[in-house]
């Protein structure tokens, strides 16, 4: 594994996902829906890796922790006591001509990511200041399919002559082309404050007002406000409303946590980046729940516990930063935060957010429900609200960084040396094929081991084949291929990043012994079958 950031193509990744059963649009054949995504074969296996290895880390292996699985839909008052139905809004805006919604604060990212601003920012020669001149023609042109809705393709005149003025202005120049772009969208009345327009027209936005993120539902027969339920955006929740529960029955002592993986809804207003934010999601949280004024050290503990976790699923420490949040950028009742970030190929982006969120969850909630939140330490006879400290990581994420950072493509020798990286746009070196691989952990391969018998026509390789996967599968998931050359089923294996190959040839059948292929160094060794088992536990588990 190396310590590199991997930069892949996000087009190359998203195709290799879908051809592979990785990752597939929800509903495609009825056109897909925004936000949400299925997981196929493949990555539905990636995914439950991930889960398990976060659970046998955070549960399984400590004393401290316990689980919990809590329902999706909660008492509406659980929403009202945590202020998400209050406070739980990001704002929006929406183009007054096409009619679209952006999240204000997404505007000029999404912009730049736009067709009609690559198309303008292209249009200026390179090196070359943007100028007035051809930022005009770009309008007249190539802008009236691409940003119709501009200011001044709605009235040209006038905006001609107040474009022109402000061009003069500033000596001649707009400083670049999002400035540009801003000039010919804003209306002259407009003109003290430009603004950004529609990524998607060209067309004027509407100031940002606040948009709640939470899906609403009815419970029962009666569609009224008394029987409105939200799906939960988050799991945490679940895990506060049952603290004394769980207190009373787990025989656990402050300071322990309760453990919960599930599915979380946001009615995000622009779902990007793949499945990076999605609309339904699925969450691992950790409520730690500490004695008050512990809460400094015990942030610092999971901080570093958390950070240790990534590199065990395959995650280079040099792909993973962290960003401490600043007093300003604070909830108002956490003491610290850190995000967990990971270098994906389209920015450095949160995988998991670590905060010290003091007793406000479960002090809101006693208030709410009327029901005592506090703990009694027996020891000390001292009665108070436990303080928490949060890890909270999105599987669907940690997926996505886990698929960034294992594709790879390489030139191998057809001689059997070793693989190099593949240089992007280059024709491949003669005297060697082009590899797509999947260099991941073993611990997230959603394969192991595949088991190929030499030819498919011959009975005896065959049984001796499916004694092997028989034998295999009761401990891993492994894939069975009898189809087409070696070579090809290896090829096959390395797209999908199964760590292991074992072929069973004529030379088994009379010595026991296989031949045992690792994906990333392509080595091959013979092995007797007696030591497959041994083999296998050594590097999987
Ligand atoms: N209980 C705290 C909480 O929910 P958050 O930062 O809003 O905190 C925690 O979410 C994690 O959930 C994020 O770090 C991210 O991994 C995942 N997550 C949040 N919104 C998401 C979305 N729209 N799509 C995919 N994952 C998301």
């Amino acid at each position: 594994m190396t310590n590199q950031t991997n930069k892949v193509s996000m087009e190359k990744l998203e195709s290799l996902c879908k051809r592979r059963g990785f990752i597939f649009q929800s509903s495609e054949i009825y056109g897909g829906i925004s936000g949400f995504w299925d997981y196929g074969p493949l990555g539905c296996e990636l995914k439950r890796n991930i889960r398990e290895s976060w659970w046998k880390s955070m549960v399984r292996m400590r004393d401290d922790v316990v689980g919990l699985d809590a329902s999706i839909i909660m008492h509406p008052k659980v929403w009202e006591a945590s202020g998400h139905i209050g406070g739980f809004s990001d704002p929006m805006q929406n183009c007054k001509q096409c009619r679209k919604l952006y999240r204000a604060d997404q505007v000029p990212e999404i912009l730049k990511d736009s067709e009609l601003f690559k198309s303008l920012a292209s249009s200026f020669q390179e090196g070359r200041e943007p100028d007035a001149e051809t930022a005009f023609k770009w309008a007249m042109n190539k802008g009236r399919k691409l940003a119709p809705g501009l200011a001044l393709l709605r009235q040209p005149d006038v905006q001609l002559a107040w474009l022109a003025e402000r061009i003069e202005k500033a000596g001649g120049k707009a400083a670049d082309p999002l400035q540009m772009l801003q000039c010919m969208a804003t209306e002259q009345k407009d003109a003290a404050k430009p603004a950004c327009p529609c990524p998607n027209c060209g067309g004027e936005l509407t100031e940002p007002r606040q948009f709640n993120l939470m899906f609403k539902s009815h419970a029962g027969a009666m569609e009224d406000s008394g029987s409105v339920v939200y799906l939960r955006p988050e799991t945490a929740q679940g895990i506060f409303v049952q603290f004394d529960n769980v207190v009373a029955t787990s025989r656990q002592r402050v300071p322990f946590g309760i453990a919960q993986i599930g599915k979380a809804f946001r009615n995000e207003i622009n779902p990007r980046n793949y499945t990076f934010r999605s609309r339904e999601f699925e969450q691992m949280e950790l409520e730690f729940f500490i004695k008050p004024g512990t809460d400094q050290e015990w942030h610092e503990y999971w901080v570093k516990e958390r950070i240790k976790w990534y590199e065990t699923i395959g995650l280079p420490p040099a792909s993973i930063t962290r960003h401490v949040y600043d007093k300003a950028e604070l909830a108002h009742y956490a003491s610290a935060c850190v995000d967990v970030m990971y270098d994906f190929p389209f920015g450095t982006q949160e995988l998991e957010g670590i905060a010290a969120r003091g007793d406000y969850d479960l002090r809101r909630h006693q208030e709410f429900s009327g029901k005592s939140m506090e703990y009694f330490n027996q020891e000390t006879n001292e009665k108070f609200i436990p303080h928490v400290i949060e890890p909270s990581a999105g599987v669907d994420r940690i997926a996505l960084a886990v698929l960034c950072n294992a594709y790879r493509e390489e030139w191998v020798p057809n001689d059997g040396g070793a693989a190099v990286a593949a240089e992007e746009g280059k024709p491949v070196p003669a005297g060697h094929e082009l590899r797509t691989v999947m260099r991941f952990a073993p611990c997230v391969a959603p394969i192991k081991a595949a088991v190929f018998p030499l030819m498919k026509n011959k009975p005896e390789l065959v049984t001796a084949a499916r004694e092997v996967f028989d034998m295999l599968r009761k401990n891993w998931a492994c894939f069975y291929d009898q189809t087409g050359a070696i070579g090809r089923r290896y090829r096959r294996q390395d797209e999908v990043g199964t760590p292991y190959c074992i072929t069973i040839d004529f030379q088994t059948l009379e010595d026991k012994t296989v031949t045992l292929r690792e994906r990333d160094s392509m080595k091959q060794e013979r092995l007797p079958i007696a030591d497959l088992m041994a083999r296998m536990r050594q590097v999987l588990d």
